[in-house]
């Protein structure tokens, strides 16, 4: 069965937040206050989770990713992966994390059924880390891409937010981590979610200013093999190993070819990242809703997805959701 949105947007690709919590406080995700605990009660068990993800492959979901917070910090999450990875329809598993528990896990995840995993990380330097974080440690998470990469894991890739005056200076050497490694480094374009002061304009480097800074050493060319269906547009290096990307929300709009639909680590289907709406699942899953119920709502959700984002009218900043309590 194909999914299609009311855009003919594809839909097949659901994103999901398996825990709000994370072992790093990152400034552009979460408040300076600490995170406000949704509690266990109010998190979708596995079971419920899996049973989402049943029904969502029978309406043409292939591809599955856990995101957080930090999926790693949710106890058992290799057997989660081990139950997706049985669903027959299920191609692709991935996982976002932010590295800092990945290595010790990396071999037992791979083999629950992992087929790819996107490390966040904005520096290559321990101090800008520790400020960015306010906690953790870089080495860390360098061992954890560097065992990745070992085990085979493909693709690995590297989401860097970039911002002007924290790490921009450093664009250059994670380009070349993509020259000497085989992986994809993505920059991604900072941008305003969830109210929180540490967003400011000024902050905001555009990609094609990157792209520029980029320019000046390396020869990029447009690829096809590393040209994913994502909101990320791909270049190789040339006489690299690796590849670049650009994730460009704010100056140029990747909507046409969303096919993600997201869930909630508290059980609310979303359509769209910056979107306002929500529709919740949770009380239906703990009251054993039928499947047709369910999946009514799966096709609501998609239905209602947007044909594209509304930063200019402010989506951004009035929707209060934290990065850490949608998913990436
Ligand atoms: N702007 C851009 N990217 C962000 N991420 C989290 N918050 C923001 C933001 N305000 C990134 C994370 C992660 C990915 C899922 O989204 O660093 O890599
Ligand atoms: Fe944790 Fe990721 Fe948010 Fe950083 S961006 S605090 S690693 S969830």
């Amino acid at each position: 069965m194909i999914m299609l949105d009311r855009y003919g947007r594809r839909i097949d690709y659901l994103r999901i937040s398996v825990t709000d919590r994370c072992n790093l406080r990152c400034r552009y995700c979460m408040p300076e206050t600490g995170v406000e605990d949704i509690g266990h009660s109010n998190v979708l068990s596995f079971e419920q989770i899996l049973r989402v993800v049943k029904i969502a492959s029978g309406m043409g979901i292939r591809k599955v990713r856990l995101t957080g917070g930090e999926p790693l910090v949710r106890k058992n999450i290799v057997w989660l992966i081990r139950q997706i990875s049985r669903i027959s329809k299920i191609k692709d598993i991935g996982l976002t994390t932010n590295g800092t528990l990945f290595a010790a896990m990396a071999e037992e995840l791979q083999a629950a059924g992992l087929t790819r995993v996107n490390f966040s990380l904005d520096t290559l330097r321990q101090e800008t880390f520790h400020y960015i974080t306010r906690r953790g440690q870089l080495q860390d998470v360098l061992q954890a891409i560097n065992k990745a990469l070992r085990i085979g894991m493909a693709p690995v890739k590297i989401n860097v937010v970039v911002m002007r005056g924290i790490n921009d200076q450093e664009i250059p050497e994670f380009v070349k981590m993509a020259y000497d490694l085989p992986l994809q480094v993505r920059f991604i374009e900072f941008m305003p979610i969830g109210n929180l002061p540490f967003f400011q304009p000024r902050r905001l480097m555009t990609a094609d200013a990157i792209r520029d800074i980029i320019d000046k050493d390396y020869d990029l060319y447009p690829d096809r093999a590393s040209q994913s269906s994502g909101p990320a547009v791909c270049y190789r290096l040339r006489g690299g190993r690796g590849s670049v990307g650009f994730i460009s929300p704010l100056s140029h709009r990747f909507c046409s070819d969303c096919s993600r639909l997201r869930l909630t680590a508290d059980g609310q289907l979303r359509g769209c990242l910056f979107a306002k709406n929500e529709i919740s699942l949770k009380m239906l899953l703990q009251n054993n809703a039928s499947s047709e119920i369910i999946a009514a709502l799966l096709q609501k959700t998609i239905w209602e997805k947007p044909a594209h984002h509304h930063f200019s009218t402010g989506w951004g900043e009035d929707n209060c959701r934290k990065m850490y309590q949608i998913g990436g």
